[in-house]
């Protein structure tokens, strides 16, 4: 198993979520690679909220380079109930090879519309066998007991059926 964690975060919490997820693979004895993706242009957040809402994907800084990693995790923000221009972009830029996990995560605030099922549908399309999506609320991250069982279940679900 060769994880890769890829992640948006504009104000840490999924940097934090990845970083945990990162730690999880690291106690089972596997390495996880991380890698941050970012706009091209960074604007401010009510722009970017607008391109969410039209679902504009933004240009990455850079393409970041899948090689064999497989599972993917991406976290990424929920803005005004949508996917951020981000992970859009990282979803247009994704070229997938047969067999591809992808799990999908976000930290957000919990209101997360049809988002979960859009980004599923995006990553469905693009060719990835999605094996989950999930959020955690950022009030549930930052509390002691919730981020571990909430990272356990989805690494246990990432090796479940792995190589
Ligand atoms: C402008 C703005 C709009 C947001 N809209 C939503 C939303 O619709 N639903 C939700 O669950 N969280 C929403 N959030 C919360 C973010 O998804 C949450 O703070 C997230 O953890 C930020 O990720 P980051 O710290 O990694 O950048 C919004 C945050 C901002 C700043």
């Amino acid at each position: 198993m060769k994880p890769l964690i890829v992640y948006h975060s504009r104000q840490g919490h999924n940097k934090a979520l990845a970083m945990t997820l990162q730690e999880e693979f690291e106690g089972r004895g596997i390495r996880a690679e991380m890698i941050r993706i970012e706009a091209n242009v960074q604007t401010g957040i009510v722009r970017a909220c607008i391109r969410s809402i039209f679902g504009r994907p933004a240009k990455l800084a850079a393409e970041p380079d899948l090689g064999d990693h497989n599972p993917i995790l991406i976290c990424s923000p929920i803005w005004a109930g949508h996917l951020t221009p981000v992970f859009l972009g990282f979803v247009k830029s994704l070229e997938m090879v047969p067999g591809r996990r992808v799990f999908n995560l976000h930290c957000c605030y919990g209101d997360t519309a049809g988002a979960l099922a859009r980004a599923g549908e995006l990553l469905q399309q693009k060719g990835a066998e999605v094996i989950g999506s999930a959020y955690i609320t950022t009030s549930d991250l930052l509390e002691r007991g919730k981020l571990p069982p909430f990272v356990k279940e989805v690494v246990d679900r990432c090796m479940a059926g792995g190589e």
